[in-house]
């Protein structure tokens, strides 16, 4: 049985990354993978420590982070899975601090500075593609993604995790609902009924693609 990490970058667990992850787990759930949702707030730990002893040589294991805490399971298990999908809501323009603390450990280990002298690059620490999905929800429409250059800063997200594990695609869902109740807080800026349309109309749609992108990720190694 193939297994699905499911990484949730935000801090609330039941709003837009967290509804699009779980959709993304069901799809990979009904091709026939295990999942596992870790919600990276619920854990306390650090981003790269530069300890570099995931370069040194003569180390027994390469691709997986040296340094201890509560992290060091979740990226044993990334690193053994079939498939990992990261969700972040964008905070002023990028990946939550958690989710790129997360990915940090996560990539600068299995990330080599060795030239592959016969294929041309870097060398690649896994001997196999691991196939990897980013999902980004943002207030942003896809006219400011745009304007505001997301495409570029976020998209960076993806060409690391491919350089580093072979695969890697993203699903962007614009202009999410923010709040439970518009009229509680100070937000003129947005119009709640557009938000409400959008979380009628458009969400559905998001979380249909997550549910065929865990269903795709989840059988790219068979
Ligand atoms: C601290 C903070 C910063 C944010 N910065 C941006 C931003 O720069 N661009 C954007 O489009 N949305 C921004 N947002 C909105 C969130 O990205 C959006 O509401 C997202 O869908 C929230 O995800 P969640 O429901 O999973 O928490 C920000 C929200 C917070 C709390």
């Amino acid at each position: 049985m193939s297994k699905v990490m499911i990484i949730n970058g935000s801090p609330r667990k039941n709003f837009n990354t967290a509804k699009l992850l779980k959709e993304a787990a069901k799809g990979a759930e009904d091709v026939g993978a295990e999942t596992e949702i870790v919600n990276l707030y619920d854990l306390s730990y650090k981003g790269c420590m530069s300890c570099l002893v995931c370069k040194r040589k003569g180390i027994e294991q390469h691709g997986l982070c040296f340094y201890k805490d509560a992290l060091t399971p979740v990226l044993e298990k990334c690193l053994n899975a079939d498939a990992v999908i990261i969700g972040s809501p964008v905070y002023h323009s990028y990946p939550t601090g958690m989710c790129r603390s997360f990915m940090e450990r996560f990539m600068f280990p299995a990330h080599t500075y060795m030239l592959d002298k016969e294929h041309g690059g870097l060398k690649r620490v896994l001997d196999r593609t691991l196939p990897t999905a980013m999902i980004f929800t943002m207030n942003a429409t896809e006219e400011q993604f745009k304007q505001h250059h997301y495409d570029v800063v976020l998209g960076d997200n993806e060409m690391s995790l491919r350089a580093v594990f072979g695969y890697c695609e993203t699903l962007y869902a614009f202009d999410t609902f923010q709040y439970s109740d518009y009229a509680k807080y100070d937000c003129d800026l947005f119009d709640a009924e557009h938000k409400a349309k959008m979380r009628d109309e458009q969400f559905p749609k998001d979380l249909k693609k997550a549910y065929e992108l865990g269903k795709k990720l989840a059988t790219m190694n068979r």
